[in-house]
């Protein structure tokens, strides 16, 4: 992972953000490089759920034909749409603070060990790499006992590395930066919106949330969409937007982020065949991932179980990729495919009105009435052909573009072997993107400074660029140059050369076999166009 961190920022996919500054936890930037490559990322999810849908294949069983369309909504939205969609009240994680080092945990990623000395029991704790687990607890063992580096055979164990949640009592307990035990509060809800102003006044009244996930703004707008277009259910609306959540403990470079991008769909069907349809998403995003390189045996999709599920779900899977920064065997959520039933829709109608379906706190008037906190307007469906009203069910792929980014570039990371300019065989660092992701899709290089080869090659180089993104390099040898677009994950070089003057041939190299073929320059074009071509 080191490695790809390193090479991120060296051939500028990502920076740390504010870097200048020191940094901001949590954020990053998207350098030259990295921006190209997100946005392929973003347009090839588009391009699947929106652009390139075919609207009128009918598929097996109760799956039929189904529209595809978008939107773009504010980041700033109603504070009421918070309470109803759960996230004011329950979008939290469980916080822990340190009194002596000022410090703030999140519960479940402290984790640490009872350690023993003579007649004392100590629980060491620590957050770091798993593999660094075992040496850290001994570190922080040795100091929380006063001890030297050669008394530490002294310590002993007992039982194995565990969650701080497995420990009742923080009397005896170090925390992961404190000199002495006991130091830690007791876990505390922590709302993961960041909170801001809207206007003037900088009061309750004014109080307004970064949206923690774009699905919110389709729910609203379900209405608005059915009442201005022509689609009919069952049919999906994406959104490809920012979030924002105040993670406590931000980690794993763009894994888990403050500030990130998501890619989510909401799909409304008939309650009787939303089944199928939820089964439907789950695959077909399973193989979208899977076609654009992510390798099988890194890849699974995972079920949930009935006491992970949501109250209002009845059934989530998650895409998972064993992204290198994990242990051996675990896997990190890629994306989640929900079945939603009607939650979203009733509560922006009714607010929580109906607490069996919502078991959420009610809030009553004096009278010992439910508030009213919905909308108050009628979200359900009319069907125009069969009359039918009902409220409609969702099944909600929601993807995160960054986590999605992130995986394509650690699957592409490949270190192999590749003759350099005297022909002795060197290691090189290649990415091998999906000739579809990559930022930059081929390059274009006159073999010498003379000759009219320049010429010839800048002229190859502004027609392509008409169509996808080339690069144009004359500086240093051409196994020199081959290797810079390498690393770069460039699919495709083509050399102009003293024959190409004569018989308007090129020779096209390809990235990951490093075969050259020398072709007319018509050919080499159309080999590029469909190996981008969705
Ligand atoms: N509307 C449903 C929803 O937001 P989620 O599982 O909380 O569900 C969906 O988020 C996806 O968004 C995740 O699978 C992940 O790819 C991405 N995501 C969520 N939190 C993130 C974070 N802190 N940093 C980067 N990506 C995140």
């Amino acid at each position: 992972m080191q490695k790809i961190v390193s090479l991120c920022k060296r051939r500028g996919f990502l920076f740390q953000s504010s870097e200048i500054y020191g940094g901001m936890n949590g954020c990053w930037d998207y350098g030259p490089l990295g921006v190209e490559l997100k946005r392929n990322v973003k347009e090839a999810w588009w391009s699947e759920m929106v652009t390139h849908h075919d609207d009128i294949s009918v598929l097996s069983g109760a799956a039929s034909a189904y529209e595809m369309t978008g939107l773009d909504c504010s980041i700033l939205m109603h504070p009421q749409v918070w309470k109803c969609s759960g996230h004011y009240d329950l979008f939290h994680d469980m916080m822990i603070d340190c009194k002596e080092s000022k410090r703030r945990y999140r519960h479940d990623q402290v984790r640490g060990r009872w350690a023993l000395l003579d007649d004392k029991r100590v629980f060491v704790t620590a957050i770091c790499e798993p593999e660094e687990e075992s040496e850290t607890l001994m570190a922080r063992a040795q100091k929380c006992f006063g001890l030297r580096a050669k008394e530490r055979d002294r310590i002993g164990w007992d039982g194995d590395v565990v969650s701080l949640e497995t420990v009742e009592d923080f009397d005896q307990v170090f925390g992961p930066d404190a000199k002495e035990p006991g130091t830690l509060t007791e876990p505390r809800e922590f709302n993961l919106m960041f909170k801001t102003h809207m206007g003037a006044l900088f009061d309750e009244s004014s109080v307004a949330f970064l949206r923690p996930e774009t699905a919110q703004g389709i729910f609203v707008n379900f209405k608005n969409v059915v009442d201005s277009s022509r689609v009919r259910i069952p049919f999906g609306i994406a959104q490809v937007g920012k979030s924002f959540r105040n993670e406590i403990t931000p980690r794993n470079f763009t894994f888990r982020v403050r500030e990130f991008e998501q890619m989510e769909v909401e799909f409304f069907c008939h309650p009787d065949s939303s089944q199928e349809w939820y089964r439907y998403w789950r695959d077909r995003r399973m193989q979208w991932y899977k076609d654009l390189g992510l390798s099988d045996s890194r890849l699974i999709l995972r079920e949930h179980s009935d006491s992970e599920l949501s109250h209002y779900s009845t059934g989530t899977a998650d895409i998972e990729y064993a992204f290198p920064f994990l242990p051996e065997g675990e896997y990190g959520e890629l994306e989640g495919i929900a079945h939603r039933g009607d939650f979203d829709l009733r509560s922006h109608m009714e607010g929580k009105l109906n607490p069996a379906s919502h078991p959420l706190e009610v809030e009553l008037d004096e009278k010992g009435k439910p508030v009213h906190r919905g909308s108050g307007k009628d979200l359900s469906y009319r069907d125009p052909v069969t009359n039918d009203k009902y409220l409609p069910h969702v099944i909600e792929p929601s993807a995160g573009a960054d986590r999605a980014t992130l995986a394509f570039l650690c699957e592409a990371y490949t270190e192999d072997m590749a003759p350099d300019e005297k022909g002795e065989m060197q290691g090189r660092v290649v990415l091998k993107f999906h000739p579809r992701l990559a930022p930059i899709k081929a390059a274009v290089f006159p073999l010498v400074k003379k000759d009219g080869m320049p010429e010839a090659a800048q002229e190859i180089y502004r027609d392509m660029k008409r169509e996808f993104p080339v690069f144009y390099d004359n500086k240093g040898a051409v196994g020199r140059r081959y290797r810079r677009m390498d690393e770069a994950g460039t699919p495709f070089c083509l050399t102009v050369d003293g024959q190409t003057l004569e018989d308007g041939t090129v020779t096209l190299r390809d990235r990951d076999t490093m075969k050259q073929t020398r072709l007319p320059v018509e050919e080499a074009k159309q080999a590029i166009r469909e190996a981008i071509r969705c």
